[in-house]
Parts: structure tokens; sequence; C-alpha cells
């Protein structure tokens, strides 16, 4: 469905986009993430025909998105990250403008009714909260009925229930042929509904593959959470690999480097005789990869 090779997008001598590749498979929800400035938006504009590469190939659907845009935008759904709207128009009326530009529109009153804004139809876009407005963007969105949808932080500013909402919506859609490009801030939104997700820092893509490879690449090792109300501060400091150690009312949370600690740990309570119960051993997810990421990109800024 995408393919993006060697995509630089620069901004005079600034480099935004520095030669990332990657593509996306029809059917699969990829997901990018990193920290603001990262480039994200940069590239996904190249990749929608609203932005012309600085250099590097990009094929969308089979059509170069920057000189084929026209036909690529009857066939492609976008939801901007800072969307403006007419405020002095009422839902209904941009609904019924947008489904005029397509050739096969969805129906825009289905859309409604599933992001829950069948009430808000008459309303006037500047009535709208924040939460209202997103998801009138991805209603948007989804009336040129696309089979590729681009969706830039989509579920920011939506409450939970919304954003549980919107996961399934979009599980939905993806089951009924759909192909699904996110950019998000939300790294239990992208292990909920992504297949696969690149991570971008200073223009480039760092990394990219199924969420749990990712997160594991990022080698940062594992938590031990166990109840031990015995145990005593510092006990644990000598055991190798160990990097943190705190207790919280008998709750002790280890943090590992590699995974061999858990031997280690439960010899330590065995010999000295500490009772324990309720372990549990986890990996760190894209959360912690998303703020090891900022930390490195902010230790290279200066
Ligand atoms: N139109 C522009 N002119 C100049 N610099 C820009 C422009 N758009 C974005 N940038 C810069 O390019 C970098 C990447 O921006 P952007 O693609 O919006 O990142 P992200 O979406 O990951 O937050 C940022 O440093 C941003 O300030
Ligand atoms: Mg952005």
């Amino acid at each position: 469905m995408i393919k993006v090779d060697n995509l630089r997008v620069q901004y005079g001598d600034f480099v935004a986009v520095d030669d990332i590749s990657f593509s996306v498979a029809p059917q699969e929800i990829f997901g990018i993430i990193g920290p603001n400035g990262a480039g994200k938006t940069s590239a996904i504009e190249c990749i929608e025909g609203l932005r012309r590469p600085y250099s590097g190939e990009v094929s969308v659907l089979g059509l170069n998105p920057w000189k084929d845009r026209k036909e690529l935008h009857q066939l492609i759904g976008v939801q901007l990250q800072d969307t403006a709207y007419q405020d002095n128009a009422r839902v209904w009326e941009l609904c019924q403008l947008f489904s005029a530009l397509y050739p096969n529109p969805a129906p825009y009153q289905e859309l409604l009714e599933t992001m829950g804004l069948e009430e808000k139809k008459k309303s006037f876009i500047s009535s709208l909260s924040g939460g209202e407005r997103q998801k009138l963007s991805i209603v948007l969105a989804l009336i040129p009925n696309p089979k590729l949808v681009f969706l830039d932080e989509l579920t920011t500013g939506l409450d939970p229930h919304a954003r549980h909402q919107m996961w399934d919506l979009l599980l939905q859609l993806r089951a009924g042929g759909l192909t699904i490009v996110i950019i998000s801030h939300f790294m239990d939104e992208v292990e909920a509904i992504c297949d696969r997700v690149g991570v971008m820092e200073n223009g480039r893509l760092v990394t990219q593959g199924p969420v749990s490879q990712v997160s594991n690449k990022f080698n940062l090792g594992s938590k031990i959470t166990f109840t031990a109300p015995q145990l005593q501060a510092g006990e644990l400091d000598g055991i190798s690999n160990v990097t943190s150690v705190s207790l919280n009312h008998g709750t002790v949370t280890v943090l590992c480097q590699g995974e061999d600690c858990l031997p280690e740990i439960l010899t330590y309570l065995r010999d000295k005789g500490i009772p324990y119960s309720n372990l549990s051993v986890t990996r760190p997810g894209l959360e912690e990869v998303f703020l090891k990421l900022v930390e490195q990109s902010k230790a290279q800024s200066g």
C-alpha cells in the first residue's frame, strides 16, 4: 500500500526527515511514534501528497503522492493534526460538503452515529468541544470511503471511553479491508491496535517492526514485583543486573537489566527465609521505549 525509500524533508537547510524507508502492507495498522519535532508530521504529509519531498521515493497505492495527488486524494482519507474548519458551518453541512467531493462517499449519517456525534448534527462547528471536533475530523477522514487512512494524533483530546470506542472502530474498519497509518503519543494505543510501529527521533527512523519486537530491541530489561513485608531496604542491591529496588508498604519493585535477575532474587529470598507472594515479571512496553528516546534526544541536543 505504501513504500517509502530514503524520504528526506528539508526546511531550508534544516533536515526534518532524514532519509527514512519503510513500507505498509494492505490491512495493516502501522503506527509512527517519537518525540515532538521528530519529523512524523513532515514525513506523513509527503506520503499524503500534501508536501513535496526534498528527495527520495514515495509510492502510495502505486501512485506518486506529489505528482498524482489529485488522483490519490480520491482514494485516501486524511485527518490532519491541526484542522481549522469554518466555524460558522454546521456539522451536517461540512459532512455534506465532503461527501460531494468524492465519487463514492460513505454514508456520513452512520459515521456520525458510530462516533456518537449524531446529536451534534445540527450544531455549529464553533460550539463543539475539542473532543467532538476530533471525532468530526475522523468522520471526515472516513467519508471518502478510503482504502487507506492517515490519522495524525487521532485520539488526542478524547476521553478514555471515546478512545476505546475509536480503537474498536478502527479494528472494525481494518477487518473490513482498510489500511491505517496513525501517528500517536499514546503508547497504550499503539500497543492495543498497531501491527507494526516505526520509531522516529531527530528525523531518523531509529527502529521499526512488530510492537513487541520494538520494545525488546531497546533492551530495557524487566520489572519484577512481589510482596515481602520482611525485606529490608538495600537488601537486593548487591544482586548483579539489578538497577533499582523500591519498597512501598511491603510491595517490592525491582528493575533489572537482562532477564537473569529472577533466579538470583528467588535464591536470596529462600536463603534468608524471607516469605514473598504475588510475584510478577513484566517486560517494559513502548511507554518506556518512548521515555528513553526522549531522554536520548535531549542528551544529544545538549
Ligand atoms: N513548515 C515548516 N518550516 C520550518 N520548519 C518546520 C516546518 N514544519 C515543521 N518544521 C520543523 O521540522 C521538525 C519536524 O516537525 P514535525 O514534522 O511537525 O514533527 P512531529 O510531527 O514529529 O512533531 C521540527 O523541528 C519543526 O519545528
Ligand atoms: Mg506532528
